[in-house]
């Protein structure tokens, strides 16, 4: 049984995508063609905190992000916000919430928050209910509100196995390599543009998808590249890994490029980046470090500890000509975690008198 009038505040973060999710082959259920690999990023660099009180006084869902109301029957926020719908009949319950929600991100950094912050909604939300559910059903239900979400359920090394079950029940989220299996693992967030992008990742794959002839081939390259890149993780292999990544972005941006219209996600100042991480790989005579991009031009480099000061003093030289932002570095981080510490909770005093009494 639900909880009532109580807060409860879950704690989650963003993840980078090693092998890409590019193109649904279910658009409702969100099924993707291929299953895709991420890192989840370290609470401490990014994170979302998430508060839901549920109670019989409220007649409908209630949602604040960053203090402001936020309007549920904005299509969008109604589209991802069915998952409230499929949580509250896993517990059985038809208690309506009252959330509040914050990205602790650098000033628009570029990360996709919505992964972030669907992630920590539902486990947040899961405790609220005292629905029980595990963390690859609450993948399932993630997945809902946005496909790459699933995979921020979990920390450390991550992969979404697309599943062939035409319900999704097959199509979860699952660690493949805890955090601490290879901590020495760091992700230069290179912000080089914060402006929101044209073509949403949404309407992007469809595009994708619908239009181009090189996405027949496209579910069975990225299945081969995954099992690569567990194999290099597995093996701590750096070298393979950074080459895996790379050769895995450039492909969909090459599809997104070829789509019918044009999709174009990179500026030059990624593209520099690109060619900067290339020179720094031969003149140290080995790849130390790769680049990936999810759908921005903001690039993830990624590198060990060991090597972490050839690719910062590398990125200084962006950051003095004024062609990068800023960097954040991430390690290997954990999945969501719920706060107890009733500070955290973000549902004011206000919010509960308005809405609740
Ligand atoms: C390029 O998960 O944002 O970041 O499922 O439509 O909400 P929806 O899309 P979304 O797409 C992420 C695309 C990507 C690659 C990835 O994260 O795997």
């Amino acid at each position: 049984m639900p909880i009532l009038d109580r807060i409860f505040t879950a704690q989650g973060s963003p993840n980078i995508a090693f092998v890409k999710y590019w193109g649904k082959r279910d658009e409702r259920l969100i099924l993707p063609y291929n299953s895709s690999i991420s890192m989840t990023l370290d609470h401490a660099v990014l994170r979302t905190v998430t508060s839901v009180m549920l109670s019989e006084a409220l007649d409908e869902d209630v949602f604040y992000l960053g203090g402001k109301p936020q309007d549920l029957g904005d299509r969008e926020l109604k589209e991802r916000m069915q998952i409230l719908e499929i949580l509250r009949k896993a517990a059985g319950s038809d208690a309506r919430m009252l959330i509040a929600s914050h990205n602790h991100f650098p000033t628009a950094s570029g990360m996709a928050s919505s992964a972030s912050g669907i992630a920590t909604l539902v486990y947040a939300a899961n405790a609220a209910l005292q629905a029980g559910l595990n963390a690859e059903s609450m993948s399932i239900i993630a997945r809902q509100g946005s496909g790459s979400a699933c995979r921020s359920m979990l920390g450390g090394i991550v992969m979404w196995r697309k599943g062939t079950r035409a319900d999704g029940s097959d199509s979860y989220a699952q660690q493949l390599f805890a955090e601490d299996y290879w901590p020495e693992v760091v992700d230069n967030i290179v912000v080089v543009s914060q402006s929101k992008k044209k073509v949403s990742s949404r309407a992007g794959m469809k595009q994708t998808a619908d239009t181009n002839p090189l996405f027949r081939s496209r579910p069975e390259s990225a299945e081969a590249r995954a099992r690569n890149l567990i194999e290099a993780y597995k093996n701590r292999d750096m070298g393979k890994l950074a080459q895996i990544i790379m050769a895995e972005s450039n492909e969909m941006h090459a599809l997104m490029l070829s789509t019918v219209p044009s999709i174009r996600y990179l500026n030059t100042a990624s593209y520099a980046l690109m060619d900067a991480v290339e020179q720094l790989n031969m003149s140290v005579g080995e790849t130390i470090c790769g680049y990936t991009f999810d759908a921005g031009p903001n690039a993830n480099i990624i590198t060990t500890q060991e090597h972490q000061p050839k690719v910062s003093k590398m990125l200084k030289e962006f950051l003095e000509d004024g062609s990068v932002q800023y960097v954040k570095t991430s390690k290997v981080g954990s999945g969501p975690k719920m706060l107890d510490d009733p500070h955290a909770a973000l549902i004011t005093k206000d919010m509960v008198k308005e809405h609740i009494g």
